[in-house]
C-alpha cells in the first residue's frame, strides 16, 4: 500500500482562499477513491480560526510537542478527523493561525516556515511515514527542505519520496537572506540552495530538492520554461525539466454538479436544458434584471486582476453593451480600478450589467446555472478551474489559448455536421480576438438549435479527476 501525505496551506472545505485550496480538497479524497485499498491517503493544513465549530467538534487530538525553529519554541497540536476515507491532520498554534484572513500578514514566511517544519516533525510523532510527500506552492515548500536538510538520517525519513507541485509561479515566498538563520533556523551554509536573483526563494528551494516538480497543465509544464512565464525561473526549471511534468487538475463532480446542487434554483442536467433557463430568469429576478429567456447571459467569475485578462474586457466592455443585445454578470473582487470600471458600466447600463463585488460561493453556483457563456481571457492560467466549473452548468467558455485553458477547452467548429471542440478560444492577448469570439458565441447562441448541441456538448465534457488521479498515480509509482 502506498502511503501519501498532501501539504498546502488550504483545503476546502475547511478554509480555502482559491483554487489550491479546491485541488487540496478534491484530490486527496480522488486519489484515494480510484486507488482504494492500494493507497493510504492523508492531507494536512494549518488549523485556521476559519475552520468552523463543526469540524472542530469532530476532530481528535493526534499529538502534542514544541516545535524548534531557528531559537524559537513554539507549541504544536496535531488534530485529525476523517473525511471520504482520507485523514486530514490540522496544525494548531493560535499564535500563528488565528489571524483572520489565511495570507496577507508580517510574519508569512515565518508562519509558513513553522507549518512546514512542524508537518515533518509530526510524522514521527504519530508514526506516520508516508512513502510520497506531496507539498503544493510555496506556504508548503520549506516540508521538503526541512526534510532534506535536517531530517533525512532519523529513522523512518529516510526513504521518503517528495513532489512539490506548482499551482501558480508568480508566487514563490522571495525573502531577505537575512533572515535564513533567525527565521528559518537554516544554517548559513544552504545559502546558495536558499538562494535566487539575490534574494531568499522558498519555491526555488523545493524545486531542487524534490524528487518530482508538477505543475497543473502539461501547457503550463512548457510555459514556466519561457521567461514570458516563468516569472524569473525559467532557467531553474530547464535545468531541472528532466523531473518535470504537467497534469491538468479535475473539479469535484459531487460539489460542482448542476443535477443535484443545492445552491441553485433548478436543477438539470444536458439531457434537458430547460432547468437551465429557469437558472437564468431567477437569477435576472435576483439581480433586478429583465427577466427575459431570449438573451444571451454572459458572465465572468474571477478576481479582477491583470493576470486574468480584465484589461481586455474593459478595453471592450462599452462597445459591446452598444452593439450587442446581451446581458453581463461579474463576479469577483480584485483591483480597486477593475471594481470600479464594472460598477460604472453598471451604471451606464443598468438593463444590462450587474457588478457583484465581492466573494460568494454560492452566488458563483447560481451564476454559473444561470449563465449562457462564460468568460475567461486569461493572460496565463496554470490550469484554470472556473471554466471547467462553467462547462459543467453549460456556460459555454470563451477562453484564451493559454496554460491549463489551451488543454481544456477546443476551439468550436463544425465538420460536416460534427460538432468539434468545446468552447470559444483565441490565441493572442487582444482585445480585438476576444471581442470577435464573444460575437461569434452570439451568433451561434441566435441559432439555439446548434447552440443548445454545442451546450450538451461541453456538459457532457468530462472534467472529473478520473483520468488526471490515475496520472497522479503514476508519477508516484514512478519515483
Ligand atoms: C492557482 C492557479 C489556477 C489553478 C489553481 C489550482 O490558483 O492560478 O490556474 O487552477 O491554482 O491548481
Amino acid at each position: 500500500m502506498k502511503k501519501i501525505l498532501y501539504v498546502g496551506s488550504e483545503c476546502m472545505p475547511f478554509a480555502a482562499t482559491g483554487g489550491l485550496g479546491d485541488v487540496m480538497g478534491s484530490l486527496p479524497a480522488a486519489l484515494k477513491a480510484s486507488a482504494g485499498e492500494e493507497a493510504d491517503v492523508r492531507c494536512v493544513i494549518p488549523l485556521y480560526d476559519k475552520v468552523s465549530e463543526d469540524w472542530r467538534s469532530e476532530m481528535k487530538t493526534e499529538a502534542i510537542f514544541t516545535v524548534e525553529l531557528g531559537w524559537r519554541k513554539q507549541y504544536c497540536g496535531i488534530l485529525s478527523l476523517e473525511k471520504d476515507s482520507v485523514i486530514y491532520y490540522f496544525v494548531d498554534n493560535e499564535y500563528y493561525f488565528k489571524r483572520g484572513a489565511l495570507y496577507g500578514h508580517m510574519d508569512d514566511a515565518e508562519r509558513y516556515a513553522f507549518f512546514s517544519l512542524a508537518v515533518i516533525e509530526m510524522l514521527s510523532r504519530i508514526d506516520f511515514y508516508p512513502d510520497i510527500l506531496h507539498a503544493n506552492d510555496w506556504q508548503s515548500a520549506m516540508s521538503i527542505v526541512y526534510l532534506n536538510l535536517c531530517f533525512r538520517q532519523k529513522q523512518g525519513y529516510e526513504k521518503i519520496k517528495t513532489v512539490f507541485t506548482i499551482h501558480n509561479i508568480e508566487y514563490q515566498g522571495k525573502y531577505d537572506m537575512s533572515i535564513l538563520a533567525d527565521i528559518f533556523g537554516i544554517d548559513w551554509k544552504h545559502t546558495g540552495l536558499m538562494e535566487w536573483d539575490n534574494s531568499m526563494n522558498l519555491m526555488k528551494a523545493a524545486i531542487v530538492c524534490a524528487d518530482r516538480v508538477s505543475t497543473v497543465s502539461p501547457s503550463y509544464a512548457k510555459e514556466i520554461q519561457r521567461s514570458e512565464y516563468a516569472h524569473g525561473l525559467e532557467n531553474l526549471l530547464i535545468e531541472h525539466n528532466y523531473k518535470l511534468s504537467g497534469i491538468l487538475n479535475g473539479i469535484d463532480y459531487i460539489y460542482n454538479d448542476p443535477h443535484n446542487d443545492p445552491d441553485i434554483s433548478k436543477k438539470y442536467m444536458w439531457r434537458s436544458l430547460k432547468g437551465k433557463v429557469e437558472n437564468k430568469l431567477a437569477l435576472q429576478g435576483e439581480l433586478g434584471l429583465p427577466q427575459r429567456a431570449d438573451v444571451p447571459m454572459y458572465s465572468i467569475i474571477s478576481r479582477l486582476v491583470a493576470h486574468k485578462g480584465t484589461d481586455l474586457v474593459c478595453e471592450i466592455g462599452y462597445k459591446l453593451m452598444h452593439e450587442k443585445d446581451i446581458q453581463l454578470v461579474v463576479l469577483g473582487t480584485g483591483n480597486a480600478e477593475y471594481e470600479e470600471y464594472f460598477r460604472e458600466l453598471e451604471k451606464q447600463f443598468p438593463d444590462k450589467v450587474r457588478a457583484l463585488i465581492t466573494y460568494d460561493r454560492k452566488l458563483s453556483k447560481r451564476i454559473y446555472a444561470a449563465s449562457d457563456i462564460f468568460i475567461m481571457p486569461s493572460k496565463s492560467e496554470p490550469c484554470g478551474l472556473s471554466q471547467m466549473i462553467a462547462s459543467r452548468y453549460g456556460a459555454i467558455p470563451i477562453t484564451r489559448e493559454t496554460g491549463g485553458l489551451a488543454d481544456s477547452i477546443k476551439g468550436y467548429w463544425v465538420d460536416n455536421g460534427d460538432i468539434k471542440g468545446n468552447g470559444f478560444t483565441f490565441a493572442n492577448y487582444s482585445s480585438a480576438e476576444l471581442y470577435d469570439r464573444i460575437c461569434a458565441a452570439y451568433e451561434l447562441y441566435c441559432d439555439q438549435k446548434a447552440f443548445k448541441k454545442l451546450q450538451q456538448k461541453v456538459m457532457k465534457t468530462d472534467f472529473s479527476w478520473g483520468i488526471s488521479a490515475g496520472s497522479y498515480m503514476e508519477l508516484y509509482n514512478s519515483i
